[in-house]
C-alpha cells in the first residue's frame, strides 16, 4: 500500500459518494422513465432494488476500495494477490475503467444540452414560446454537431479542471461549495412547482402503486435506474472508498448515499411532475421530458425563465459532481500505474472520453437513422454506447457482489463493518444470493436486446463462469 490519499475530514467520502450518485440520472432518466412507466409502479420497484441490493452492494464495493487503498484496477490486482484468487477478478477494476470511459463520453453530451439550456432560460429566449417552437429548438440542437460539440467540450473541460486540481483542492472543495447550493436550488424548485404546478397530480402520479401496470421491460428498467444512479459497478465508489477514513461507518455511510440520492430523485420528480401537470402537458415524454416538456411549462410561468434558468444550473452541478466520480478512477489508476502527474493522467482520459463523446454527438445528426452506423449495430452508436454499459455496470456489481461477498474473510469484513455479527450475516447473505441473483436475472433479461444468440450465451457464459470462479475462492479462504 503507497502512502495513499484520505479525504480531509470523516465525513467526506459521503459528501463525495452523495455527489456522484446525485446526477443526470436523478434529475433527467428517473423522471422521464417514470413517467414512460406509469409512475408509482416504477418507483416502487426502482426503491425496492435500491434497499435490498443496491445498498449491500454499495457498502461491497466501498469495502473493496477502503481495503485495498489503491485505484480499481490497481486495488483488485492488491486483493487478488492478497486473497491468494485468479487473476481474472482484476477484471472488475478493467470493466468499471472501461464503463467510466464510456458512460462519461456520453454524460458529457447530455449534460452538455444542459449547457444550452441554461443560456436559453437565463437569456428569455424562450418565454411565451409554444410547444411546436420549444420542440423545434430541441430538434434544432440536436441537428448540429458543431454546436453540440461545443457544450461537450465546455461541460468535460471544466470537469477535467476540477478532477486536475487534485482530491482535495479540486474534488473535495468543489464538492463543498457545489452540493450545499444544489440542495437549495431542489429546494427552491420544488416550492415554486407547489406553487404554480399542480403538486397534487404529481404525488398521486408518483405514489400510487399499482404494479399492473408495470411491463416486465419497466421492471428491468427500474433495476437498471437502480444500479446507474448510486453510480454502481464503475469503480467510482470503489475509486472514492480508497480515500475514506478508516473510522467512517461503512453501513451507515451507504444507507445515507441510498437515501439521499433516493430522495433527490423523488423531490426532482414531484417538483418536474408538478409543473408538468400544471401546465397540462404529457409525462411520457421520453428523454425530452427535461428538453422539451418541462422548459414549455416554465415558458408560461411567473419568473419561468430565472426559476427554469437555475434548475438547468442545478441539472449542470450535478452532472459535474458525477462526471468527476467517472474522472477519477481511470485518472488515479494512470497515476499509480505508470507515475503521471495528475494533470496528465487526467488529461489522457478526458481527451480520449472527449473524442468518443464525438460519436454520440454524430449520433443524433450525421451518423442518425438510415446511415452506415445503424447498418452496422441496428442502433446508433449513442444507443450502442449506451447498450454495453447497462451490460457492463450490472456485470461489475456482480462481481463485486461475489468477490466481496466470498473471497473477503469474515474477520476482514468484521473489521470493515465494525458491526455485530448478525448484520455481518445479513449483509452477506445479500451480497452472495440476492444481489446477485437480481442482477444476473437483470442482465439476462437486457443483453438479448442484441440481436442473435451470441451475446446472450456469452452473458450466460460469464456468469457461470463467475459462480465457479466463486466456487474455487471458496475453497480458498
Ligand atoms: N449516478 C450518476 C447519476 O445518477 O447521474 C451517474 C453515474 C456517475 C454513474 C458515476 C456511474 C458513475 F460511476
Amino acid at each position: 500500500m503507497s502512502g495513499h490519499n484520505v479525504w480531509t475530514h470523516k465525513g467526506t467520502f459521503l459528501l463525495a459518494a452523495v455527489g456522484s450518485a446525485v446526477g443526470l440520472g436523478n434529475l433527467w432518466r428517473f423522471p422521464y422513465l417514470t413517467g414512460e412507466n406509469g409512475g408509482g409502479a416504477f418507483i416502487l420497484i426502482y426503491a425496492l432494488t435500491i434497499f435490498a441490493v443496491g445498498i449491500p452492494i454499495l457498502i461491497a464495493e466501498t469495502m473493496l476500495g477502503r481495503t485495498s487503498r489503491q485505484s480499481p484496477i490497481m486495488g483488485m490486482r492488491h486483493l487478488t494477490k492478497t486473497h491468494k484468487t485468479s487473476r481474472a477478478w482484476e477484471s472488475i477494476g478493467w470493466l468499471g475503467a472501461a464503463s467510466a470511459f464510456l458512460i462519461l463520453s456520453f454524460y458529457s453530451v447530455i449534460a452538455g444540452w444542459a449547457l444550452h439550456y441554461t443560456w436559453l432560460m437565463l437569456t428569455g429566449s424562450l418565454v411565451g414560446a409554444d410547444a411546436a417552437t420549444i420542440s423545434a429548438g430541441f430538434d434544432a440542437l440536436l441537428a448540429s454537431p458543431g454546436l453540440m460539440t461545443l457544450y461537450h467540450t465546455l461541460f468535460i473541460a471544466f470537469s477535467a479542471l476540477i478532477v486536475g486540481m487534485g482530491i482535495h483542492k479540486g474534488i473535495e472543495s468543489g464538492l463543498r461549495i457545489m452540493m450545499p447550493a444544489l440542495f437549495v436550488i431542489l429546494i427552491v424548485v420544488l416550492i415554486y412547482g407547489v406553487i404554480n404546478g399542480d403538486v397534487r397530480a404529481a404525488a398521486s402520479f408518483l405514489f400510487t402503486f399499482n404494479i399492473a401496470d408495470l411491463s416486465l421491460e419497466g421492471w428491468l428498467q427500474a433495476m437498471g435506474q437502480s444500479f446507474f444512479t448510486l453510480s454502481l459497478g464503475m469503480g467510482a465508489i470503489m475509486a472514492y472508498g480508497a480515500y475514506m477514513s478508516s473510522e467512517a461507518s461503512l453501513t451507515r455511510t451507504a444507507i445515507a448515499v441510498a437515501f439521499v440520492d433516493t430522495a433527490v430523485a423523488m423531490v426532482a420528480g414531484l417538483a418536474i411532475f408538478s409543473l408538468v401537470f400544471g401546465a397540462g402537458l404529457e409525462t411520457g415524454q421520453g428523454p425530452g421530458l427535461m428538453f422539451v416538456t418541462l422548459p414549455l411549462a416554465f415558458a408560461d410561468m411567473p419568473f419561468g425563465a430565472l426559476v427554469g434558468g437555475v434548475f438547468f444550473i442545478l441539472v449542470l452541478g450535478a452532472a459535474v459532481s458525477s462526471s468527476i466520480s467517472l474522472i477519477e478512477p481511470v485518472a488515479a489508476f494512470l497515476v499509480e500505474r505508470f507515475d503521471m502527474t495528475r494533470p496528465q493522467a487526467v488529461t489522457i482520459m478526458v481527451v480520449a472520453a472527449w473524442a468518443m463523446g464525438l460519436l454520440t454527438v454524430v449520433s443524433f445528426n450525421v451518423w442518425a437513422e438510415g446511415t452506415i452506423s445503424h447498418a452496422l449495430f441496428g442502433r446508433s452508436a449513442f444507443e450502442f454506447i449506451e447498450l454495453l454499459t447497462n451490460i457492463f455496470m450490472p456485470l461489475g456489481g456482480l462481481l463485486i457482489a461475489l468477490f466481496a461477498g466470498w473471497a473477503l474473510t469474515q474477520s476482514e469484513v468484521m473489521k470493515e463493518l465494525g458491526t455485530n455479527i448478525t448484520w455481518f450475516k445479513t449483509w452477506r447473505f445479500l451480497v452472495r444470493f440476492v444481489g446477485p441473483a437480481a442482477v444476473s436475472f437483470v442482465f439476462l433479461r437486457t443483453i438479448p436486446q442484441v440481436e442473435g444468440y451470441v451475446i446472450p450465451s456469452l452473458g450466460a457464459l460469464l456468469i457461470v463462469g463467475a459462480f465457479a470462479l466463486s466456487q474455487r475462492l471458496r475453497k480458498s479462504t
